[in-house]
């Protein structure tokens, strides 16, 4: 998952950036964040209609790429990622019972609102508009794109968030049933997880290796499982995975599933 540098942005674009904004990892997260939140909502009264004209029939398609973690609509619940559902107008970092990097809380706790605008500049590069974002989703670089994606959210999300206790998981034959069902052992996690975290960050930083701290125990399993049998094809992760029994599959989601993004 190498970072591309491209060019800037089109025409236009440009005025509404931040130097800051451009590649400065090194920068302590909640600065940055509180930053970009500061300029976000300086410049947001005058671009405030920067992501109109979007058509929701080409973002479903788009919106692809975000489904793996995120559900939205009615009765949608945490994933990988926090529902999307009654998205605008919400604050980020925002929902009760979701792991949100430090990062993405402390920009809600700046005021910033999710809309047109801010969903704009976070979706073209999540990890440079929120530096320590754990999101795992390298940006979507086309303007366009961009736009129907979001004319998609929006007509999907209602604002209704969904309660805790919403939408029973429809029982269906699952991939890593048998793991689901164990009660893992975090301690053994901690053990097995020395060899992860050479590659992942324990901090949930996604910084070209995605993040894995903080998922639900069942989509953590079914990742697992998906690299064990190819369906998702990665060399490195099929070597890791495939000596992997159900107990330990178990325990690396109890001990990852814990620990708390920063
Ligand atoms: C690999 C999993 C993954 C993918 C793919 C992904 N996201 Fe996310 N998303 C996350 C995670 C994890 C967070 C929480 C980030 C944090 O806490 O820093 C997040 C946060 C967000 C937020 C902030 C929500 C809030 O409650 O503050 C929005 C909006 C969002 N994602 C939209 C999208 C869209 C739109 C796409 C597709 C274009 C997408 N994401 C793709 C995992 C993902
Ligand atoms: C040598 C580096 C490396 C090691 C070691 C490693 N991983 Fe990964 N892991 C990756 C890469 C790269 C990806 C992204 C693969 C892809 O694109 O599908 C990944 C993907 C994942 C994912 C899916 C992430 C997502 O957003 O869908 C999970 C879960 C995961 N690894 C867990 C683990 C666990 C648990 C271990 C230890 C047993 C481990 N990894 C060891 C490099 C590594």
């Amino acid at each position: 998952m190498g970072e591309v540098h491209r060019g800037k942005g089109g025409p236009g674009r440009d005025a509404c950036r931040t130097p800051r904004a451009r590649g400065d990892r090194s920068r302590a997260s909640a600065n940055g964040a509180g930053l970009a939140a500061a300029f976000l909502m300086a410049i947001a009264g005058t671009h405030g209609a920067a992501a109109e004209g979007g058509d929701p029939g080409k973002g479903e398609k788009l919106y692809r790429s975000c489904k793996s973690c995120h559900e939205i609509g009615a009765n949608a619940r945490n994933g990988v990622g926090p529902h999307l559902d009654g998205l605008f107008g919400r604050a980020a970092g925002s929902l009760e019972g979701f792991k949100y990097s430090s990062a993405m809380k402390e920009l809600g706790r700046n005021g910033l609102v999710w809309n047109e605008f801010t969903l704009d500049v976070y979706l073209e590069k999540p990890r440079e508009f929120v530096p320590g974002t754990r999101m795992s989703f390298r940006g979507m670089r086309d303007r366009d794109d961009r736009l129907h994606v979001i004319a998609y959210l929006k007509a999907l999300s209602v604002n209704a968030p969904a309660g805790p206790e919403a939408a029973p998981v429809l029982a269906r034959a699952e991939m890593g049933a048998v793991a689901m069902q164990l009660d893992g052992d975090a301690a053994y996690g901690e053990y097995l997880s020395s060899e992860c975290v050479t590659c992942h960050q324990m901090s949930g930083r996604a910084d070209g290796i995605p993040s894995i701290v903080g998922w639900p125990k069942d989509s953590f399993i079914r990742a697992l499982f998906e690299y064990k049998t190819n369906i998702r094809s990665h060399q490195v992760m099929q070597n890791m995975t495939v000596n992997l029994g159900n107990e330990e599959i178990a325990a690396l989601a109890a001990y990852f599933g814990a620990l708390d993004p920063q």
